[in-house]
């Protein structure tokens, strides 16, 4: 396997089988320290650097907060406009990260720029986490939900998942490509102006990862393990930032889960995952129900963020 030491965390594309399983084994022996409530010394050596140039509550505070959960120094910004690269200079990614790589020893980085962490890493001497970039991918949302499912079904082989949502979605891109290395088929429901690329369908194919597409969820969910969603009523993640709109839409039922399609549709114990926010694809009463994981995914984001940076820091082996 692969050494995680120095290593940056682009893309999922290229992961192995076997380092799944590694992550998720580090996330076991760290657990505990996030399930306590405490902080460790592991890290305290270290310093994250947070580099968001996009809004998020979850990948950002759940990164920073795994880092201090490690012992650990955090710097950083969550609003490029109070940087240089986001004012009159506009300042470059190449410059940008040259400055970065000295004020700490890993950078996390969300961009709306497809490729943007990719470009960081070119330029930096210390590992970039990407946490998310324009349409492109989001690794460790998708790692977190591999573990969180990994916990809640004991395996990731012999699922069927139901992906709901816009397929142009990051984290659609990060799930297709892990799928390809498990047991999983996989149905893909979506609006058709949110349709997979050709491009997308392609390297899935290329993967031989199995999936078909259904146009209503209410006709696939029966089969589903792990039902897997993002909203159709969406932003467009190629921009810094989209202002709430009066006039959003709503979600058409065909893209929703609701409590009464999970009671007559789906198996008694499918799970439903969320990276969250959410819009009325999936309404709050389904929280109550003993199908909703995604508040336990929220904490495995802290957990997985934990093991990566344990990883990359060299601080486990
Ligand atoms: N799931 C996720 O990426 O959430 P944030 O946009 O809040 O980081």
């Amino acid at each position: 396997m692969r050494s995680f030491l120095g290593r940056d965390i682009l893309s999922l594309k290229d992961w192995e089988r076997a380092e799944y399983f590694r992550v998720f084994e580090i996330c076991d022996r760290l657990a505990p320290i996030a399930v306590n409530r405490t902080n460790s010394d592991l890290l305290a050596r270290k310093t994250l650097v947070t580099a968001f140039y996009q809004p998020s509550t979850r990948t950002r505070l759940a990164t920073e907060a795994a880092m201090h959960r490690l012992g650990g120094h955090v710097v950083g910004f969550s609003d490029a406009k109070m940087t240089r690269a986001g004012d009159f200079y506009q300042e470059s990614i190449k410059d940008t990260v040259h400055m970065l790589e000295y004020y700490g020893d890993v950078i996390a980085m969300r961009h709306f720029q497809q490729g943007a962490p990719h470009e960081a890493a070119k330029w930096s001497s210390v590992p970039v986490i990407n946490c998310g970039d324009g349409w492109g991918e989001h690794p460790t949302q998708v790692l977190t939900d591999l573990y969180t499912i990994y916990k809640e079904k004991g395996t990731l082989d012999g699922l069927h998942f139901l992906c709901i949502g816009d397929m142009r979605m990051r984290t659609m891109h990060s799930i297709g490509y892990a799928i390809s290395q498990f047991n999983i088929e996989a149905t893909l429901v979506y609006p058709p102006e949110m349709a997979p690329t050709e491009e997308f369908k392609k390297e899935l194919n290329d993967l031989n990862v199995r999936f078909r597409e259904v146009k209503n969820a209410a006709d696939a969910i029966a089969d589903a393990d792990v039902i897997y969603m993002e909203p159709v009523v969406q932003a467009d993640y190629t921009k810094s930032r989209e202002e709430n709109k009066d006039n959003k839409g709503l979600t058409p039922p065909a893209y929703q889960v609701t409590k009464k399609l999970m009671r007559e549709k789906a198996k008694p114990d499918a799970i439903i995952l969320h990276s969250l926010p959410r819009m009325d694809e999936l309404p709050a009463d389904v929280d109550a129900t003993r199908h909703a994981r995604y508040w336990i995914e929220a904490f495995n984001g802290v957990v997985l963020r934990m093991a990566l940076l344990a990883l990359t820091l060299g601080a486990v082996e």
